[in-house]
């Protein structure tokens, strides 16, 4: 049965507060914050390098490759704390489904954090092989090495693109699912990660008693 406006609005106003921390049912803030700051970040890398591939060297693309080390260096720092704050928060993530699809949303969303870690460490690791190192903004963030270290240099340039390509892949299937899931298979995970929506939360209560 449609529900109504009121309905709606009641469900919304007796919704437990969102809090700084997962509560079981949603992300909290701090998971938000990162999820979606971070995806904003991504969409800037990927569209960078798209357009590098596509227009070449152009003003455009001068500007986004020129952000594009300083902005991966901030996504590795983000990517690390959104790890170990997903490891203090783990009982308190929402659950996923039993079986299979279950055990592929958690092994999808393990290897984004592998990647989302690999992908900028193999660049940061080519930059101090290379003896350039990263400066940002004046600021040596990673140092240069005194000589070339040439692994390093190698397996940056054999996996870092490659590897964020695949990352790009993933999170398409990633998004593809969170579609899937509110459309097809009408059970919505979207509202876990934005919103204030926690369908049927008087039923958990009640069963958390
Ligand atoms: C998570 C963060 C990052 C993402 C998603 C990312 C993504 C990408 C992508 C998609 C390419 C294009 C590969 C190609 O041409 O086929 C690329 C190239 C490049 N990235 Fe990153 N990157 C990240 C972090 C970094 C960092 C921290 C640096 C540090 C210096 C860096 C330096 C470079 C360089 C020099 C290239 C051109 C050479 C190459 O293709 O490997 N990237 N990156
Ligand atoms: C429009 C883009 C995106 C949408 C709509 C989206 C949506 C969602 C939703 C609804 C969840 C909760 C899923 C659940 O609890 O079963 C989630 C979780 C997650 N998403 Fe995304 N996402 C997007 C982009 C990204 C990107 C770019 C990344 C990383 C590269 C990412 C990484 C993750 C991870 C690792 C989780 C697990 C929770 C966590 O540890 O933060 N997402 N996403």
């Amino acid at each position: 049965m449609a529900r109504t406006h009121a309905q709606s609005a009641q469900d919304a106003s007796t919704a437990p507060r969102l809090g700084l921390r997962d509560d079981g049912l949603r992300y909290g803030l701090v998971t938000r914050l990162l999820h979606w700051t971070m995806a904003l970040l991504f969409a800037w890398q990927f569209t960078g390098m798209a357009l590098r591939m596509a227009l070449g060297r152009q003003p455009l693309v001068a500007f986004f490759v020129g952000t594009h080390g300083a902005i991966g260096a901030l996504l590795m720092a983000l990517a690390v704390l959104r790890a170990l704050w997903g490891l203090y928060n783990l009982k308190h993530r929402p659950p996923h489904e039993h079986g299979l699809l279950g055990l592929a949303a958690r092994l999808g969303h393990l290897a984004l954090y592998g990647l989302m870690l690999v992908v900028p460490l193999l660049a940061l690791l080519r930059a101090h092989g290379s003896g350039r190192g990263l400066t940002v903004f004046g600021l040596p963030i990673v140092p240069g090495a005194s000589e070339k270290v040439d692994w390093m240099v190698t397996a940056g340039n054999a996996a870092h693109g490659l590897l964020a390509w695949c990352l790009l892949g993933l999170v398409a299937g990633h998004v593809a699912m969170v579609i899937i899931h509110r459309h097809v298979w009408k059970n919505d995970v979207l509202h876990r990660m934005a919103g204030r929506r926690v369908p049927g939360h008087r039923m958990a209560a009640v069963a958390a008693e």
